[in-house]
């Protein structure tokens, strides 16, 4: 299995590897996140830029991550350092490595709430969403005990546990999702909801929105900080990358998309504000599960099978930073991951507590984002953007889109006819488009 202290192994099968990336990818960034940032934005016009992002720069961007990671067989920071030595460039994977500890600081708080939520589900109670992200001790049991499982998965190294059950319950929660789209959209008032999220407007495409959208498919395909370079270490070289990459991001899509067509219809027939925030799944989803037959179960099934998406994601966040220790600073993996583990309690504590716990870390810092939602902003937004830029640029350029081209061919000897449209698409449309798009950060602020 992954991340052995002397053998570094490799997936058990091609299967193995897809559905643990998808497992990275499938989380709280397309259920939590996908909604209330298309809410914020808009509405269909951001799915439209969204899908386009996916397309033209998540997808060829996740090839350059995966022909890296299994070129050279290290996490990100090893495997520049592999290729240049002592040069700048080392920097970036240090970037990347920063940026998990980050994410996964404040992606444990939200992880908690939903963890927390299958209880609030259980016992018959008024509390709000706000009330409930507002209360400090409860909010800080919910993320330490989080951060707990996440530390004991990846302690275990029971990965091969955890993708068993990942198999069994990710297909669960695909079908409950068709349960709860036909549902939702069969509530009155519904089909206002439909056209929100699915009518373009194109008039409302601007650069923040286009910056939130290019975010959006970097989050949730896991991109932009050298994770799928470190999953795609374990990868076997005869595996055929390219179409291990479409399910991955197919399902990863699928999942955000058939989200926001529970909670969109759903949300206009109870009249309520898409433009809610944070907040606006873990008011909506109780909502539709209140009224609902044999509500109370479906609301318990939801949010366990959400929690296990989410520590599928939180799992593979904390193996980046521990791999690196283990790798490159010859760290034993049981006491890296203690290291790593503790850490990130201490990034998170401010996030957690940022939601009405405590009232100077609960005001808007910069542009009404109060302090879980500029460290998303920054970490979960630019940074992997900024992350993705820098190593477009290293694979298409410093490596050479060449040699990943040459990786990307093994297990897929049809890829050669398609190397050099991927090689434009790396080396001049992924930077480029990025570069721009971070540009309008200058007019944001
Ligand atoms: N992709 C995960 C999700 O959508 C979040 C994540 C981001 C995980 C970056 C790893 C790296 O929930």
């Amino acid at each position: 299995m992954p991340g052995q202290d002397n053998d570094r192994g490799q997936w058990s099968s091609k299967l193995g590897f897809i559905f643990a990336a998808a497992g990275s990818a499938i989380g709280l960034g397309n259920i939590w996140r996908f909604p209330y940032v298309t809410g914020l934005n808009g509405g269909a016009a951001f799915v439209f830029v969204y899908l386009l992002c996916v397309l033209v720069i998540g997808l060829p961007y996740l090839y350059a991550e995966l022909a890296l990671g299994r070129a050279i067989q290290k996490n990100p920071v090893g495997a520049i350092s592999s290729l240049r030595p002592k040069s700048g460039w080392i920097w970036v994977g240090g970037l990347g490595i920063v940026t998990g500890l980050f994410i996964l600081s404040y992606y444990a708080v939200i992880a908690g709430w939903t963890f927390g939520y299958i209880f609030k589900m259980m016992i018959p109670n008024e509390l709000s969403f706000g009330n409930f992200v507002a209360n400090p001790l409860l909010v800080s049991i919910l993320f330490s005990v989080f951060m707990l499982l996440t530390i004991l998965v990846v302690y275990g190294g029971v990965q091969g546990g955890i993708e068993k059950w990942a198999k069994i319950l990710m297909p669960i929660l695909f079908v409950l999702l068709i349960a709860l789209i036909v549902y939702s959209n069969l509530l009155p008032g519904s089909s206002r909801g439909l056209s929100f999220y699915l009518k373009p407007d194109f008039s409302k495409i601007n650069g923040s929105v286009i910056l939130a959208a290019l975010g959006q498919a970097f989050f949730s395909l896991s991109l932009g900080m050298g994770l799928m370079v470190t999953y795609g270490s374990y990868i076997s070289k005869s595996d055929n990358l390219i179409s291990s990459g479409i399910y991955v991001a197919l399902a990863d899509t699928a999942i955000a998309i058939m989200s926001g067509l529970i909670i969109f219809p759903a949300l206009f027939a109870m009249n309520q504000d898409p433009a809610a925030g944070p907040g606006l799944v873990f008011n909506v989803f109780p909502a539709i599960f209140k009224n609902m037959p044999f509500g109370i179960f479906v609301g318990v099934i939801f949010f366990i099978l959400l929690s296990i998406a989410a520590l599928t994601s939180t799992i593979s966040l904390l193996e980046v930073p521990t791999a690196f220790l283990v790798d490159e600073k010859g760290v034993a993996r049981k006491i890296a991951v203690w290291i790593v583990g503790i850490i990130v309690f201490v990034l998170g504590i401010p996030s957690a507590l940022s939601q009405g716990a405590v009232g100077w870390l609960s005001k808007p810092i910069i542009n009404g984002m109060e302090f879980l939602s500029l460290m998303d902003f920054i970490w979960g937004n630019l940074s992997l953007a900024f992350g993705a830029f820098l190593l477009s640029i290293f694979v298409g350029w410093v490596w050479g889109a060449k040699h990943a081209a040459k990786e990307l061919a093994m297990g897929n000897p049809g890829f050669v006819r398609w190397a050099p449209v991927w090689g434009f698409l790396i080396r001049f449309i992924c930077p480029i488009t990025i570069f721009i798009i971070l540009l309008n950060l200058f007019k944001i602020f």
